[in-house]
């Protein structure tokens, strides 16, 4: 059975002018898109370095990493998020990767993000999504820094998989990372796990498990095309229904209460008798949200990208037009353009789907 929390949200027809609508900074003006979208919550990638390489989004070796001159410096990751917040209508704002814990000066951005005021008078919300390799030492700090919310990606609670899957034995440090982000009140903490077939779909159980045990809430993701190429095959792909259907023959699982909006996750209350969780599943490949997607993202180099299936011919380097001199009411027009071309949809099911040249670890996740 589908839960109608699956439908895909209509797409609104299309109004307004958008990217035509000039600006002065402190003006208040949204990133606005043909059909009928506003983006509010901003994902940006702070290096396309990892310490693991996880199969499904990174080669073994021979992976090139970005000369540090092509990414976005503290200072411009900074003005752009700041021109985001206080003049394009962006309220919440998740730090991605590669892994963003290798970016030294994270609590630095974390810290000025939390500083700056919404169209709304309050601050950002500021999101994290992170292997979590390290992140039992830094905690603490990235929530004084202001940090809000934490997403954990783990696939499996078998040590030895994740080792097979990461390519590096590092599952204990992800344990510690948890433990520390759960102390630190960085909560709910969230932890996603990407099913892929004949790999870690037998284990899913045991991470409902782990994460009822824990009060984790565990988020199941549809794999979608973005990783080496050779590794995404629509037909093998385990679906939401069949996550659904199989964690269903052990636990209990109702259509939780809250509203969804345009969160990715359909939101399930889970339990086995003894324990009680909340479950999501988001179905990005068989039931596509875009219809409410109130994303926007800039890549380590500064480009904007209005959708993860973006073409990269698509994206708009504000980087380049900072280090050419633009005025933050330029770089304010040039977003606002790029959003308004963004398309309907990402149309993985089509015929006609081209997989991103970029990798997962250069546009954030
Ligand atoms: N499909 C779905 N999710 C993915 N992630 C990485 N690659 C894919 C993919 N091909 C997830 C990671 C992490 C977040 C950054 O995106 O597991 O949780
Ligand atoms: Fe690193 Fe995330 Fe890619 Fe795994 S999925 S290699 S943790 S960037």
């Amino acid at each position: 059975m589908v839960s109608p929390q699956f439908l895909p949200t209509p797409v609104a027809a299309a109004g307004g002018t958008g990217a035509s609508t000039s600006t002065s900074p402190g003006t208040a003006r949204t990133l606005d898109d043909a059909y009928g979208r506003t983006a509010r919550d901003l994902r940006v990638s702070l290096t396309d370095r990892c310490n693991l390489r996880c199969t499904y989004c990174m080669p073994a070796e021979g992976l090139d990493w970005m000369p540090t001159e092509q990414a976005l410096s503290d200072d411009e990751v900074i003005r752009l998020i700041r021109l985001a917040v206080e003049s394009l209508g962006v309220r919440q704002v998740r730090f991605t990767g590669g892994e963003p814990l290798l970016r030294k000066s994270l609590e630095a951005i974390v810290r000025a993000t939390k500083a700056l005021r919404t169209d709304e008078g309050v601050a950002p919300t500021t999101a994290l999504t992170t292997n979590a390799l390290g992140l039992a030492v830094r905690a603490e700090g990235l929530k004084a820094a202001g940090l809000d919310r934490i997403n954990i990606s783990l696939d499996t609670t078998s040590p030895e998989l994740y080792a097979e899957l990461t390519r590096r034995d590092r599952i204990r440090d992800v344990y510690a990372g948890i433990d520390a982000a759960l102390a630190a009140g960085l909560t709910p903490v969230k932890v996603n796990a990407v099913v892929m077939p004949g790999i870690n779909e037998d284990g899913i159980e045991d991470l409902v498990d782990f994460a009822l045990d824990k009060g984790l809430q565990l988020r199941f993701i549809e794999q979608m095309p973005l990783g080496p190429r050779e590794h995404w095959r629509r037909a093998d792909m385990v679906t939401a229904g069949e996550i659904l259907e199989r964690l269903g023959r052990r636990f209990t699982l109702t259509p939780a209460a809250e509203p969804r909006g345009a969160a990715p996750a359909a939101l399930w209350d889970v339990s086995d008798g003894a324990r009680s969780g909340k479950l999501g599943i988001i179905a990005s490949v068989t039931h596509p949200f875009c219809g409410a997607c109130d994303r926007t993202r800039l890549t380590t180099d500064g480009a904007v990208r209005s959708c993860l299936f973006s073409s990269q011919a698509d994206e708009v380097s504000l980087r380049d037009l900072m280090r050419a001199g633009a005025s933050d009411a330029e770089l304010a027009d040039a977003w606002a353009g790029a959003m308004w071309r963004k398309k309907p949809g990402h149309g993985i099911d089509d015929p006609g789907f081209l997989q991103p040249e970029r990798l997962m670890s250069e546009i954030g996740g």
